[in-house]
């Protein structure tokens, strides 16, 4: 049987009361924290993916995409406070739906914080090239250096994006030698962003250039696009959720909260819902002052984000000043419309916050990896902890190696696509799992309750379906091919060495090894 393997939630609490950490965080540092990790690539460069696919429904697609994440986030909350261990969503599975559904979790987690890194990087470059290279130093890369083959405004000719590698091999070096990203680093990247975006908001939405015809019309690829093609208001929705990942963080810190039941919805509901008030405001700016229409193509449909058809376009003297072309689109908005210098400030404030987002980002894939790794499902040189630097250093060089290549050929929307794909599976089963432990274990102490659960969970699942099915087939079919790989290692490899199959729990709780081994009966049957 393939669901039989269940590791036992008193093994993983053991760890968690030895654990025992502080409740030192109120609402605010909640609310901060999850900024913190949600504001980047999404809102700072993808505005202009949004726009390719839904035009001024981008608002709209913000709305859909801040209400999945909402309820996802209730059920994150609650089993985060009942299992606050390394892991996530993947111990979380092992936990209620056992290992081969917890592998897939974790196979698909790999997927998406590498994925997501691999676009906040190209993201990250956008701005450096555009404002810290051109703006101030008058450098121009050449085309072939500074777009991969198919990055958006790239026009043909784009061969590697070079910033975007060298960031993430440098935020991967970074966290070999041992990085974390403190409090107060947070607090300051946090303040830089909300300033530069409220700049932004009161700058474009009081400009004399805002006309609110630009809105016209709302919806040019209408509330569904074309099946497969992710355009329309919930396919930009199924794109413009990628700027909301990241606030799972803030339900692993349930443990750390005071008063949990109370901070920890307010915490993420509240980050959540300030970064969806911030972003459709964002986009309202944006579009009322330089438009945002998409560039249609034949048959009426908006020209796939992030393909050559659309570099050609873009590359066109009637498009120069588009949105919908621009690789650093506040900037570029604020340029046009008489802001240079603000403009550049915020183009800094982007370089200065993205690799902080990258940082998290990378750090939860490599936590996952680690996690699986000890749990014997992957390789154990794969955790092998630095003796210096104390850091799960080999998963953490593979793992940046393969996100700067990501970052290098790849255009950001359809890396941001694909990350999605592998975090709503991850969500959903998220919401899977909370009802799973209601059932099987409803007497245990849980410090966060959602409300209506048999409401929001299956709600949360509905929503996660929604968006996947909204994303271009390519990302769509991403998924499958990159879980058929994974279960193939899994049933040739990962099954056998299993520690759990093997008759040991071992519950991981610190990278630097601190670990509970509980030997269990081994069942009749493996
Ligand atoms: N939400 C994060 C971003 O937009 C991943 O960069």
């Amino acid at each position: 049987m393939l669901l039989d393997r269940v590791k036992p939630l008193d093994a993983i609490l053991a760890t968690a009361e030895r654990k025992s950490l502080k409740r030192t965080l109120g609402p605010l540092q909640l609310m901060l924290f999850g900024i913190g990790c949600i504001i980047g690539t999404g809102i700072f460069v993808l505005t202009s993916v949004g726009a390719q696919k839904a035009g001024p429904g981008l608002m709209l697609a913000f709305a859909i995409a801040g209400a999945v994440c909402i309820v996802a986030a209730l059920c994150y909350a609650e089993i985060a406070s009942m299992i606050p261990v390394a892991g996530s969503a993947y111990t979380y599975s092992y936990a209620s739906m056992g290992e081969f559904l917890a592998w897939t979790v974790g196979w698909a987690l790999i997927m998406e914080y590498a994925i997501a890194a691999s676009a906040v990087s190209v993201g990250w470059s956008g701005y450096f090239s555009g404002t810290i290279l051109e703006e101030f130093l008058g450098i121009y890369l050449p085309q072939w250096l500074a777009a991969g083959p198919l990055a958006l405004g790239g026009e043909e000719g784009g061969f590697i994006n070079l910033p975007a590698v060298l960031i993430a091999l440098l935020v991967t070096g970074l966290l070999i030698i041992g990085t974390s990203e403190s409090a107060k680093v947070n607090a300051v990247l946090v303040a830089i962003k909300v300033t530069a975006l409220t700049a932004f908001i009161a700058l474009t939405l009081t400009s004399p250039e805002f006309d609110a015809a630009r809105f016209n019309p709302f919806l040019p690829a209408g509330v569904f696009g074309e099946w497969g093609s992710g355009t329309g208001a919930v396919g930009a929705a199924a794109t413009m959720f990628f700027a909301y990942v990241g606030f799972d963080a803030v339900s692993t810190a349930a443990e750390e909260t005071k008063n949990p039941q109370r901070n920890v919805p307010i915490g993420l509901i509240g980050s959540l819902l300030f970064c969806t008030v911030f972003y459709i405001l964002v986009a309202a700016g944006a579009i009322g002052t330089i438009g945002g229409q998409p560039i249609m193509g034949a048959g009426g449909l908006p020209v796939e984000a992030g393909s050559v058809e659309l570099a050609r376009q873009c590359a066109m003297p009637q498009y120069a000043d588009a949105l919908v072309c621009s690789d650093e689109a506040l900037a570029h908005v604020l340029r046009e419309i008489g802001f240079s210098g603000i403009g550049n400030t915020l183009g800094v404030a982007a370089f200065l916050a993205l690799p902080s987002v990258i940082l998290v980002l990378l750090f939860a894939q490599t936590r996952i990896f680690f996690v699986m790794s000890r749990d014997g499902l992957l390789p154990a040189r794969l955790s092998r902890i630095h003796p210096r630097f104390k850091t799960p250093h080999v998963v953490t060089a593979i793992t940046g190696s393969v996100v700067a290549l990501g970052a290098g050929f790849f255009p950001v929307g359809q890396l941001a696509d694909i990350s999605n794909a592998g975090t709503l599976y991850a969500f959903l089963m998220v919401a899977v799992a909370v009802m799973v432990l209601r059932r099987k274990d409803a007497g245990r102490a849980r410090s966060f309750r959602v409300p209506a659960v048999w409401l929001i969970a299956p709600l949360t699942i509905i929503g996660c379906i929604f968006l996947f099915v909204n994303l271009p087939t390519m990302a769509m079919l991403f998924l499958p091919i990159w879980g058929v790989i994974g279960i193939a290692i899994y049933l040739l490899y990962s099954r056998r060495r299993s520690h759990l199959g093997l008759g040991v729990v071992e519950v991981v709780d610190d990278i630097a090894g601190d670990e509970t081994m509980v030997p269990i009966d081994p069942p009749s049957q493996r």
